[in-house]
């Protein structure tokens, strides 16, 4: 009689069925730290979100949208330059080199000695194909769907929908050119921006 155990004793075999108060306790520790590590994966990825959606409109902070493309000095006028560059392309945490380039052209008129630029992006404004420079007609044409440009960027033929686009630039004494790399939406006929 003196070995069974006391219904309301905390000792015996009622003891070994209950998690106990460091049970408890370490479980709710494992439920807070679960709970906080979700939050915190939550906001990062919110906040990855949030960038990529007003990327377009503000930029990506700490992004790099001014590129250094290459010299324009000598430029003739009404010659045509492809001026190829790399540049840094972030997408979510990753960011890769990715080779670009620009068409420029010196529209100053014959004779001058100035540069008067217009810096074309190279991407076709009816489906984002890259479009060629045809030096004997003097004329840009697009693979792809057969549009063609003049080298003052208005459409001549073709299903593009609005003229070349043209990037911002600078130009410093050396005459080493700098363009704002945009990328505008394909298929319309204004000018959408959609990212840099
Ligand atoms: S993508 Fe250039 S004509 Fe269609």
């Amino acid at each position: 009689m003196a070995d069974s155990p006391h219904p309301h004793s905390t000792e015996g075999p009622a003891e070994a069925a209950s998690p106990g108060r460091h049970g408890m306790t370490r479980r709710r520790a494992l439920g807070a730290i679960t709970i906080v590590s979700g939050a915190v994966i939550a906001i990062v990825v919110g906040i990855q979100s949030l960038r990529y959606l007003i990327s377009p409109i503000f930029g990506v902070p700490g992004k790099k949208r001014w590129q250094t493309v290459g010299s324009v000095a000598g430029m003739k006028p009404g010659e045509v330059r492809k001026l190829s560059f790399v540049m840094d392309q972030s997408a979510a945490y990753m960011t890769e080199k990715v080779n670009r380039y620009v068409w420029v052209i010196n529209d100053a008129p014959e004779g001058s000695s100035k540069l008067d630029l217009v810096v074309y992006s190279p991407i076709c404004p009816h489906a984002g194909c890259y479009y060629n420079y045809n030096e004997g007609k003097n004329q840009f044409h697009c693979p792809c769907h057969q549009s063609s440009f003049a080298v003052e960027g208005v459409v001549i033929g073709g299903p593009a929908p609005r003229p070349l686009d043209q990037l911002p630039y600078m130009v410093d004494d050396q005459g080493s050119l700098s363009v704002e790399w945009k990328v505008f939406q394909a298929g319309e006929p204004k000018q959408i921006l959609i990212s840099y």
